[in-house]
């Protein structure tokens, strides 16, 4: 019975279990895997993790505000989790068998920047984008960018934070955005979760998106964001955190079951 996770403080609105638990099913292995929601304050968090796998874990995924301690613990990293400085992923690869020497227990990934990608209409090859915050998803955003030949600038409200950032990834800092200047906004601040208006904490003004623009906002909820619903007004092209949550959470079960990830199922549980 393996069973899989999801850990963050807090954890009650996550949408994963609900995502993953209807996977499992579409798979047929429902009956078999477990994925299950974990509430673990940051100085529980490294013993909670190493008590998994001797638990029947799996793996599981990481969320806020552990994805920087995922990494420290990790007995091995991937390269990407490496380079971006954080983990959204742990997959166990011994079942339980812990304590050896040398053996990787513990094995950090990061899914959020490639299922960022995959959420996206066509290739940020070229484009010039704008990356608003400078925490941990911020990190994954603008690394991919990078990689993939974005022109990529950072605002955030503490732009200290997006210095450091920038001088560790790369990108450039931007004070004061020119919002029609960019071909891709992603918005990664938490702006917009507890309600509040974008229009308000963001240098973001509701009437001067445009068509050719891509806004991407990675709050969900259950209806469209205030940012997404004026984006789209004017014509803009769209995407919302769950199709990224869809995505990244597919990388990650691909990672732990080996087969490919039932996608529509994913998206009609992840939207309930
Ligand atoms: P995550 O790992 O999910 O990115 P985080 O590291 O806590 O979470 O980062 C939260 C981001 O949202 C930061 O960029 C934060 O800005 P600060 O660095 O200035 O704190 C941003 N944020 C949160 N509330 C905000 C608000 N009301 N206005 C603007 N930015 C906000």
């Amino acid at each position: 019975m393996p069973r899989l996770a999801v850990l963050g403080y807090p954890v009650s609105h996550s949408r994963s279990p609900a995502m993953h638990t209807a996977a499992l099913a579409e798979l047929g292995l429902g009956e078999e895997w477990s994925y299950e929601a974990i509430e673990v304050a940051p100085d529980a968090f490294e013993a909670r993790v190493r008590a998994m796998p001797g638990e029947g874990f799996a793996g599981a995924n990481v969320t806020v505000p552990h994805k920087g301690a995922a990494l420290s613990l990790a007995d091995e990293l991937s390269e990407t989790a490496r380079e971006i400085g954080a983990a959204n992923t742990l997959v166990f690869p011994h079942d339980g068998e812990s304590g050896k020497a040398g053996e990787v227990v513990v094995r950090a990934e990061n899914t959020d920047a490639e299922g960022f990608l995959r959420s996206l209409p066509g290739s940020p090859a070229g484009k010039r984008a704008l990356v608003l915050g400078a925490g941990g998803a911020a990190r994954a955003i603008v690394w991919t960018l990078l990689r993939e030949g974005a022109e990529v600038e950072v605002w955030n409200r503490t732009e200290l934070r997006s210095q450091h950032l920038c001088e560790e990834l790369g990108g450039e800092t931007v004070a004061a955005p020119a919002q029609t200047a960019y071909e891709m906004i992603v918005n990664t601040t938490l702006v917009g979760l507890g309600g509040e208006d974008p229009f308000a904490e963001l240098p973001l003004v509701a009437d001067a998106f445009a068509p050719a623009q891509t806004v991407v906002d990675m709050v969900y909820g259950g209806e469209p964001t205030a940012l997404l619903r004026a984006a789209a007004t004017a014509g803009a092209t769209t995407v919302d955190g769950i199709e990224i949550l869809v995505q990244q959470g597919a990388l990650s079960l691909e990672a732990w079951t080996g087969r490919p990830a039932p996608l529509e199922t994913m998206r009609a549980a992840a939207r309930g």
